[in-house]
């Protein structure tokens, strides 16, 4: 990838007859700060247009509202996620510099992969949709769909859509909320559900939701679509 945008930019050298011009893009100046050139570094985990890979536990980034990415890169830097690659990578980022990945991967429009097959027998497959679809009142759990939407794409600015998620990468962000390695901003709501929630509701909950395919128009609900239950510091009422 910097070898074809040094290359590039020589070509844009010897073309430019006007010695004054060439001057901005000399052969030892760096590499051209584009866009693309940034999230290079990020296709090998992440997909080029950050839909996603095979791995189960690399997410998708695109269509995600570009708040919620943004505010997933500053909790990777302040150490709020861990995740070693991740925390390096932005470390030195400025908030700015974030906005712009962020908006940048929220625009992208790739297909879905193929919704996962059923992997639980159907009694738990049965419970994992009835607590996305209904929550479970017994323990005090609303409905995931109250927050993260009825075609599970999520809401603008900052609530995400679970559609396109592996398994296992859904039930290890449960697991990291309830076991206090992943925070998001106060109040926290995705740690009072992962704690109302028990090894079995996960493991039904991620099954579930990795078998739904995308709706036809799988973008983010608008701001203020719904009213979220609980609070949730990182989505501004
Ligand atoms: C070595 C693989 C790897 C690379 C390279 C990488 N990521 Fe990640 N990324 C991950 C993994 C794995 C996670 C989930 C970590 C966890 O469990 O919390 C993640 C999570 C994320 C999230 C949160 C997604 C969500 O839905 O909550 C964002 C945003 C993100 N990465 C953006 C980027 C950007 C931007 C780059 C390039 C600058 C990048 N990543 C490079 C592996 C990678
Ligand atoms: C009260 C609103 C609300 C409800 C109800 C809710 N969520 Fe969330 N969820 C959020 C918000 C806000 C975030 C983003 C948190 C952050 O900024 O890290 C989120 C993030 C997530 C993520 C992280 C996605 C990613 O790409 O990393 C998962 C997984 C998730 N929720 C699953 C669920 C499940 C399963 C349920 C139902 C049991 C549920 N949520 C119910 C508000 C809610």
């Amino acid at each position: 990838m910097l070898a074809v945008l040094l290359i590039a930019g020589g070509v844009g050298v010897m073309s430019q007859s006007n010695a004054a011009d060439s001057q901005s893009s000399s052969p030892n100046s760096p590499a051209p700060d584009t866009m693309q050139a940034r999230v290079a570094a990020c296709a090998a985990c992440h997909g080029a247009q950050g839909q996603g890979t095979d791995n189960d536990y690399f997410p998708r980034l695109a269509g995600k509202p570009a708040d919620y990415l943004f505010n997933q890169l500053q909790n990777f830097r302040e150490g709020r996620r861990r995740y070693p690659p991740m925390n390096y990578l932005v470390t030195y980022l400025s908030d700015d510099y974030l906005h712009q990945i962020a908006t940048y991967f929220s625009q992208m429009r790739p297909p879905y992969p193929t919704p996962a097959a059923a992997t639980l027998p159907d009694s738990q497959m049965a419970r994992g949709r009835d607590i996305v679809l209904k929550g479970d009142t017994s323990k005090n759990v609303p409905a995931c769909i109250a927050c993260h939407g009825n075609g599970l794409t999520g809401m603008q600015p900052a609530i995400p859509g679970l559609v396109g998620l592996h398994r296992d990468y859904i039930s290890a962000q449960l697991g990291a909320w309830r076991s206090g390695t992943r925070h998001a901003l106060a109040p926290d709501c995705m740690h009072a559900i992962a704690t109302r929630l028990d090894d079995a509701d996960i493991g039904a909950v991620a099954a579930w939701l990795s078998t739904q395919p995308a709706p036809q128009n799988p973008v983010p609900a608008p701001a203020g679509s719904m009213k979220t239950p609980l609070a949730c510091g990182s989505e501004p009422q």
